[in-house]
């Protein structure tokens, strides 16, 4: 008797503390509306792709789906400090740059965000990591890292274009 109210007992406290986290997102973690991306906020389509800010730090976003990147090409600067804002419009994909430090799963709902900074120009093949669906294995994009002086150069168009050179 003695335990089934103490197994009663954790029950209640599991569901408890579960339910007060699904209402209470932890802070660090920003949570977006899937179904809404295209139309407002950060992941509206124009808003996709490499931003430079004020600090000439670069942001890059996007949208992973089934089975696509958007966008699919990414150019950044070589030498800088990138972060990476990525959100999913369905499932739950993954983001993995081999030989870097990047490596995070996409999940619906909310932002990944991951920091990273490239040595040297080179290009980086992109994969989606984790199983989405039958498309999954040519769900691909890659990043391109340009010399900082070239990614100067180029429009804010160029950047999310990939056009070859
Ligand atoms: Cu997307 Cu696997």
């Amino acid at each position: 008797m003695a335990m089934a109210t103490m197994l009663g007992f954790m029950m209640a406290i599991i569901v408890i503390t579960g339910i007060v986290g699904a209402l209470h997102p932890s802070s660090n973690v920003e949570v977006v509306e899937p179904q809404t991306l295209h139309l407002n906020g950060e992941f509206v389509e124009s808003n996709l792709g490499t931003a430079v800010e004020p600090d000439g730090t670069v942001t890059v976003r996007i949208v992973a789906q089934q089975y696509d990147f958007v966008p699919r090409c990414i150019q950044v600067p070589a030498n800088t400090p990138v972060k990476f804002r990525l959100t999913s419009a369905d499932v739950v994909h993954g983001f993995l740059l081999p030989d870097t430090n990047v490596n995070t799963m996409i999940v619906p709902g909310f932002v990944s965000e991951v920091r990273t900074s490239f040595a040297a120009p080179g290009e980086y093949a992109m994969p989606c990591h984790e199983f989405c669906g039958l498309g999954h294995h040519a769900m691909w994009a890659h990043v391109s890292v340009l010399p900082r002086e070239r990614f100067a150069n180029l429009t804010p168009l160029e950047r999310t274009s990939c056009a070859p050179d």
